[in-house]
This record gives C-alpha cells, sequence and structure tokens, in this order.
C-alpha cells in the first residue's frame, strides 16, 4: 500500500510517498523561508499563494522521479491545527486528486504526524510515553496512552518555544528562520554570563510561559552594546533558560506518570542541545530513552503525513466532494488508531 501525504500547513509545501512494505520512498518539500525572511517572520497570505505556485511543480517532480502515480493508494493531508488558508490549498488539492484518481482521502492532525514522526526511524516505540511537542505554535506535555489516544497534560499559557526562538532572534538581528540561527549563535555564547529567569518552573503543574522571559531578554538586549560576543552571550541564557524550562516541565511529567520513555517532537526538537540534554537527563534519572526525529523531519514535511495516512487509512474517505480543513484542532479531540 502506497500514500501520498501533502503537508501545507504553515510555510512549507511538502509532499511524500511512503510504502507499507518499503518506507519512505521519496519526500520533497519546497520550503517559503526566503520569501518570508524579506518580512522577518511569515505572512499567512503570500504563504497560501506560494503553496498554490508550488504544490503542483512539487507533485511533478515525484512524479517524474518515480513514475507511480497509478500506485498509490490513499492521500493523506494537513486538515489542521495551521493557517487556514494554506490548509485549505493543500486539502482542495489532495481532494480534487484523490477524486480524479478515485482513490480514498485523509485529513490527518498535524501534531499528532509530528508526534508520531520518530516512528519513521524507530517502528516501535513502545507505548506508554511522554511526548513534548514544540513547534512554532505549539509547546505541550502530552501523554501518549496508545496510538491517537493522547492526554495533554501542560500547555504553554502564551507564546511557544519556536515562536520566542523566532522573536528573540528577530531582536537580535539574525538571518530568517530564526530559531536554528540562534541556537547556532548560543553555540558560541559563554555559560553563564547572563542568567535569565526560568517561568513557572516552582508551579506543581506542566504549563509554560515564555513571554516573561522573551520581556527580560529584550531588556537585556535594549541595555547592551550588541558585539557579536555579546548576542552570542545572550542567546546561550536565553536558549538555556527555555531548554531547562521544557526539562523540568517534562521531568515532573515522566515521573508523575512512572514512565522512562519520552518523545520529543515539532521544529524545536533540531536543536542540539535539547537533544543531548534530554538524552542525558533520561539515561541518568530515569534509565530510560529518548526518542526524535531525523533533522529533516523535524521541521514540517510530506513524510510524517504519509505516514500517520499510512496509520489512519482505515478511515479514509472515498468519492466524498467535502475539503475539510479543521484550524484548530486539538490533538487530544482524535480517536484511538485501530491497527
Ligand atoms: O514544526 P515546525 O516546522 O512548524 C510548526 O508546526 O510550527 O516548527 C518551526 C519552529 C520555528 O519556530 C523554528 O524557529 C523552530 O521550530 N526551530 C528551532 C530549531 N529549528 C527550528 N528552534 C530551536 N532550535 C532549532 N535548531
Ligand atoms: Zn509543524
Amino acid at each position: 500500500m502506497k500514500v501520498l501525504g501533502i503537508e501545507t500547513s504553515c510555510d512549507d509545501t511538502g509532499i511524500a510517498i511512503y510504502d507499507l512494505s518499503k518506507g519512505l520512498l521519496i519526500n520533497e518539500l519546497y520550503s517559503q523561508k526566503k520569501i518570508h525572511a524579506n518580512y522577518g517572520g511569515i505572512i499567512p497570505e503570500l504563504a497560501s499563494r506560494e503553496h498554490t505556485r508550488k504544490i503542483i511543480v512539487l507533485l511533478d517532480k515525484i512524479f517524474k522521479k518515480k513514475n507511480i502515480m497509478k500506485e498509490i493508494d490513499l492521500i493523506a493531508y494537513t486538515a489542521g491545527p495551521g493557517l487556514v488558508g494554506s490548509l485549505l490549498v493543500g486539502a482542495t488539492f489532495a481532494c480534487s486528486l484523490a477524486f480524479s484518481l478515485n482513490i480514498p482521502v485523509l485529513p490527518v492532525n498535524h501534531m499528532e504526524a509530528h508526534l508520531l514522526s520518530p516512528m519513521l526511524e524507530y517502528k516501535s516505540i513502545e507505548f506508554p510515553f511522554i511526548a513534548l511537542l514544540v513547534s512554532g505554535k505549539h509547546t505541550q506535555i502530552i501523554a501518549a496512552y496508545k496510538l491517537g489516544k493522547y492526554e495533554i497534560l501542560g500547555n504553554s499559557l502564551d507564546d511557544a518555544a519556536g515562536e520566542a526562538f523566532d522573536k528573540i532572534s528577530k531582536m537580535l538581528e539574525l538571518k530568517y528562520p530564526n530559531g536554528r540561527e540562534l541556537s547556532n549563535l548560543a553555540a558560541k555564547g559563554i555559560k553563564n554570563h547572563f542568567y535569565f529567569p526560568r517561568p513557572m518552573i516552582h508551579h506543581s503543574n506542566l504549563n509554560f510561559s515564555f513571554s516573561g522571559l522573551k520581556t527580560f531578554t529584550s531588556k537585556v538586549i535594549k541595555n547592551s552594546v550588541l558585539n557579536m560576543q555579546q548576542k552570542a552571550n545572550i542567546a546561550r541564557a536565553f536558549e538555556d533558560a527555555v531548554i531547562d524550562i521544557l526539562l523540568i516541565k517534562t521531568k515532573k511529567a515522566l515521573s508523575q506518570k512512572g514512565w522512562n520513555r519520552l518523545v520529543i517532537a515539532g521544529g524545536v526538537s533540531a536543536n542540539t542541545l535539547l537533544r543531548k540534554r534530554s538524552q542525558d537527563m533520561m539515561k541518568k534519572c530515569f534509565n530510560g530513552k529518548v526518542f526524535y526525529s531525523q533533522l529533516q523531519f523535524c521541521t514540517d514535511n510530506g513524510a510524517m503525513i504519509a505516514y500517520l495516512g499510512l496509520l489512519r487509512c482505515n478511515e479514509a474517505r472515498t468519492s466524498s466532494l467535502e475539503i475539510l480543513v479543521k484550524p484548530k484542532w486539538s490533538i487530544d479531540s482524535l480517536s484511538q488508531i485501530l491497527i
């Protein structure tokens, strides 16, 4: 069975084909980062226009490389959460293509796709586990009981971790896209040159808040002589604070549940320091293991959508003309996957 996955929730157009027996056959991505870089952030209208321009180009590229259009059994697409205009491009395209090929189509949840994306590599991550979902729009701690059965244990009350990375790097006048740039700069910073606050770490709940840290950092930036070393010191202090906050809360969740498996997914899971420190924590404190994706599957991509499509293939609809998008779609409202 072959699934075509289509991702257009934000500023990356991703298309991939996942095969039940052979795994990932092809994965193509068109990133709009350069276009949005001119504005220092994502412009939703531009994002949906670019998806419209590039989605057919990408599909052509895929079928030129592998002439298997007629072998596709199912099309899965991101129906949410995400930017409504961008989602609509992918949804309309997926539903029309499925209709014309007379094959089923399946709307899937972007955050569930992130959560399960490490399984592209580690096929059988054992349930239950704690998942830390850290993207540009979400910071969530999830108890994953079974495939499709998730409980949100903690959420950000304001900015997402990725969003905070993006905003601080903009203040430091770094090149967009920002999270990776900020992290690269932080690697050159002197540890503990600055110490930034870690909001809410002493609260008993598992929620996060990054807006106070953001304001504190912006004040330090305004009051500093910003040479490259000072920028790196600020980036280092900020990154250390964010990672401490994420791991303190994640550790609490693991201890509360008594579990020793952790999945970290979403764009921020590409962060080198987060990967290293979470590995150390799992080994030292839980005698356990952390799973994360290869770098190319941490940020948005079509492969994770195709893979999730395969897992949820029993829910696909045939010959429906409905084009469904859900810009707000919480992961805890999903149904259990019965395989
Ligand atoms: O999952 P994703 O591609 O898109 C959303 O679903 O939001 O995540 C994008 C986020 C951005 O905020 C970006 O700055 C952040 O992931 N990011 C990083 C790194 N690479 C990407 N943040 C910290 N360190 C990184 N290396
Ligand atoms: Zn994402």
